[in-house]
């Protein structure tokens, strides 16, 4: 099978029942991503694929060749940490680290919803042309990943402090909250 992960192509043999999760930690042996329900529930395997996240422990990895997928290593590095990386040391938005990585994608894949213009759960009017990514749409568009250490202030902190600007700046679609 082909695979363009982190902007890198792969040929792999892959069993055709392998997870797109189990693909890229135990054959390319990229273990930013983790696993922990391994059941769609806590969101600690959320990568990107073509920029919408998704939890790849329920997907299958024969499904997303030649699709671009980004991991948390895709993301930024130890050298140059992304600004969300950053945002979240800065803002204590991790404490063991396990969901981090999920954290930071889902994050990422979220702020481009927001771009889109996508309503949430609790967006009030789904008719309006702008939505208030207030401290409740955070939460909300956040709450498929779980933090056993209850990190959530520090991981929402950082999330607004590193992408509600970059939100906001596209095509005027996300006002900041009064
Ligand atoms: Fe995929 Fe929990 S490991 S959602
Ligand atoms: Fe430990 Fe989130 S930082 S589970």
């Amino acid at each position: 099978m082909h695979f363009n992960i982190n902007s890198q192509h792969h040929e792999l043999e892959v069993d055709s029942r392998t997870s797109l999760l189990d693909l890229v930690r135990e054959q390319l042996h990229l273990f930013g991503t983790k696993k922990g329900c391994n059941q769609g529930a806590c969101g600690a395997c959320t990568m990107l694929v073509d920029g919408q996240r998704i939890n790849s422990c329920l997907a299958l990895a024969v499904q997303y060749q030649g699709r671009e997928i980004t991991t948390i290593e895709g993301i930024g590095t130890p050298q140059a940490l992304a600004d969300i990386q950053a945002a979240f040391v800065e803002h204590d938005g991790f404490q063991c680290g396990y969901c981090t990585p999920g954290q930071i994608c889902s994050a990422v894949g979220m702020a481009n919803e927001a771009k889109r213009g996508l309503p949430s759960n609790v967006t009030p009017d789904l008719a309006a042309e702008t939505i208030d990514l207030d401290h409740d749409e955070l939460r909300e568009r956040m709450s498929g990943n779980l933090c056993r250490c209850g990190a959530y202030n520090g991981i929402i902190d950082a999330v607004r402090e590193a992408l509600l600007p970059e939100v906001q700046a596209h095509a005027g679609k996300v006002k900041e909250p009064a």
